[in-house]
């Protein structure tokens, strides 16, 4: 299992100045070698836990198996979404008697590892929560001082995932520790269980981030504040992470992957054009694809965005480069990814809230030099409706219109 992660370093704001690949050490646990796909249930269910009163919405076992059951007979699984992830709030209030783990009885009377199993007979994987402090962010026993015994049983659970917080983590030493330390255990239980951290989040405020110390550690980790079901939400992430960029990209690829939250797409927050750019960028940014949802009643519309195979290829493209900003302009956004075999995919969004559908002139000058199509390349458009443009010569100009707080996504190969 011991890979050597290729990591890319893309030009930024420069036109076609492109930097040569790096070599970086990402976490050798050969796991995530692209975005985890799947489900988490936190920002839709957040810690409903009376399910006297709310039983088809509090966080128990029936939830995520009839999640899981939806993920397999609506296409979710075919589409990619593989992780059934649990979030906080699963825990019992006190460790049993050996210090163990343990799930609340009442939600979750067949435990976790039946749990498991469950999911894993129906071809899915199983994500867990903890925190690296003393108490979980939602107050129940957090994992410091149990490392090695937590990593334990999250093997003898099975479970596939670990999603590890950073509430009451202590000093900044002990959240650093404590973050290498679940690794190191999780990677000597011999289990695949992949690591979503959140490290940098907690660390940012207190000390320059050090990402390839981060990547070595974790398949995953979250930089900014949780994401809600909102457009201002969706906009600050994307925000924040123009602004880093640069500290950013460099640090992804395959296996180490920059964390913008989940996907709030089929919620009742975000308007039609805002869940093409959440579906767009977030896929331009080679970011895990964690839907958190209700599968059992979302609409037909939201499902076809978030199945959408071309779309989501580009998230799964296997160079793994994140995506960046190269343009801000008269309030519109250009990104571009570069993609496997000298592809790229771009996307054009409308920062205007006011107003209808307006014209951006693209032209092949605007992108990244080294896509290997040469002279001639070839343009679908993927989003908001698959359309092809067909052939974009170096003197070429595309006229795309993009509705306000919208996206075009186009693949160029
Ligand atoms: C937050 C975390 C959220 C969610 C929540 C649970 O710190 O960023 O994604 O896991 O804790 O309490």
């Amino acid at each position: 299992m011991e890979l050597r992660m290729l990591k890319w370093t893309w030009p930024f704001l420069l036109f076609g100045v492109a930097q040569w690949p790096v070599v970086t050490n990402g976490l050798r646990n050969g796991l995530a070698l692209t975005p985890p796909m799947g489900w988490l249930h936190w920002e839709r269910f957040l810690c409903e836990t009376d399910c006297e009163k709310e039983p088809y919405t509090c966080v128990s076992e029936r939830l995520f198996m009839e999640m899981a059951d939806v993920m397999v007979y609506q296409g979710w699984l075919d589409a990619g979404y593989q992780y059934l992830c649990i979030d906080d709030c699963w825990l019992a209030p006190k460790r049993d008697a050996q210090n163990r783990l343990q799930a609340d009885p009442v939600r979750f009377p067949s435990g976790i590892k039946k749990l498991a199993d469950y999911v894993h007979a129906r071809g899915l994987r199983l994500g867990i929560y903890q925190d690296v402090g003393k108490q979980t962010c939602a107050g129940f026993p957090g994992s410091q001082n149990y490392y090695e015994l937590d990593a334990q049983t999250f093997s003898e659970w099975e479970v596939d995932l670990l999603k590890f917080d950073g509430c009451y983590y202590g000093t900044l030493e002990q959240l650093e520790d404590g973050y290498r330390r679940m690794s190191m255990a999780l990677n000597r239980t011999g289990r695949n269980i992949v690591l979503s951290c959140e490290w940098p989040l907690y660390a940012r405020p207190l000390k320059k981030v050090n990402y390839s110390e981060v990547a070595e550690y974790c398949n995953s980790w979250r930089n900014f504040g949780d994401i809600s079901d909102s457009w201002s939400s969706v906009k600050s992430v994307l925000d924040w992470t123009a602004v880093l960029q640069d500290s950013l990209v460099p640090a992804a690829g395959p296996g180490a992957w920059n964390d913008p939250d989940m996907l709030v797409i089929g919620n009742f927050g975000l308007s039609w054009d805002q869940q093409v750019t959440q579906m767009a960028l977030w896929c331009i940014m080679a970011a895990p694809l964690l839907m958190s949802n209700d599968l059992r009643e979302i609409s037909a519309e939201s499902k076809a965005l978030l199945q959408n195979k071309e779309v989501i290829a580009i998230n799964q493209d296997c160079l793994g480069a994140q995506g960046y900003r190269i343009l801000k302009v008269d309030s519109f956004e250009l990104w571009e990814k570069p993609l496997f075999g000298g592809s790229l995919a771009v996307s054009v969004t409308n920062r205007n809230e006011i107003g209808g559908p307006r014209r951006f002139l693209l032209s092949r000058i605007m992108l990244w030099k080294g896509t290997a199509c040469g002279d001639v390349c070839y343009v679908t458009q993927l989003l908001p409706t698959r359309k092809e443009y067909g052939y974009f010569n170096t003197t070429g100009i595309l006229s795309l219109s993009v509705n306000p707080s919208g996206t075009v996504l186009l693949r160029i190969d």
